[in-house]
């Protein structure tokens, strides 16, 4: 290995990177942080205590990240919400900043990890797929689940969440200028994966596992 690994993956909700950041942390033994995850508990504490996101955001506690109810679409826009407020955001800042520090090296996937984060991480991954795909995917998992949905309202809420995800002023969803844009839509998790690690393998990173 070449230096610490920082892997920074970005990109829209459902093209896949969830799957690619758990599998990249095991396969180079890497600690991982799923940040949506923090947005998402401000978003549903803030709501159901009906205090202020930005509070929340500042008193956050591990017990806060646990319960299925963080994985719902309904999370998913709170979350989405409560991340267009700066002071939220700085709030969550250092915690983040912290975790892709440690010696060991970091995964972290999200929505600013390569522009805000870690602007410095050695890996850049942007994951993306068509709007359609995304849907389809989103749409078969909540199926999975037993969510009684249809797909063009799977796809309306993706599009909205998306859009204030995008054009939001503070740190937008956006490629960082030196990410591999991974394009997804025509591409199972195997060969997201294999992709994945054909970029870092150009970077100088190996596994030093068998
Ligand atoms: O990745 P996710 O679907 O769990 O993220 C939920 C929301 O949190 C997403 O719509 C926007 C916000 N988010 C963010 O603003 N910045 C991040 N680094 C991660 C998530």
């Amino acid at each position: 290995m070449s230096g610490r690994l920082v892997i920074a993956i970005d990109g829209p909700s459902a093209a896949g990177k969830g799957t690619l950041a758990k599998r990249l942390a095991a396969h180079f033994g890497l600690p991982h942080l799923d940040t949506g995850l923090l947005y998402r508990a401000v978003g549903v504490k803030a709501d159901r205590l009906g205090q202020p996101p930005e509070e929340v955001a500042a008193g956050l506690q591990p017990a806060d990240l646990l319960g299925p109810d963080l994985r719902t679409d309904v999370a998913g826009q709170l979350a989405s919400k409560v991340a267009v407020l700066t002071q939220v955001r700085d709030n969550l800042l250092n915690f983040q900043k912290k975790f892709a520090s440690q010696e060991s090296g970091a995964v972290l996937d999200g929505r600013d990890v390569g522009t805000v984060i870690c602007p410095d991480a050695p890996v850049k991954l942007f994951v993306t797929a068509s709007a359609d795909a995304r849907a389809d995917r989103r749409y078969q998992e909540l199926r999975g689940r037993g969510v009684d949905t249809i797909k063009p309202r799977v796809l309306a809420e993706m599009a909205e969440r998306d859009r204030r995800d995008s054009e939001r002023a503070a740190a937008p969803l956006i490629a960082a200028p030196d990410a591999f844009l991974l394009d997804t839509s025509d591409m199972d998790a195997d060969a997201a994966f294999a992709a994945a690690l054909a970029f870092i393998a150009r970077k100088g990173f190996r596994s030093s596992g068998p």
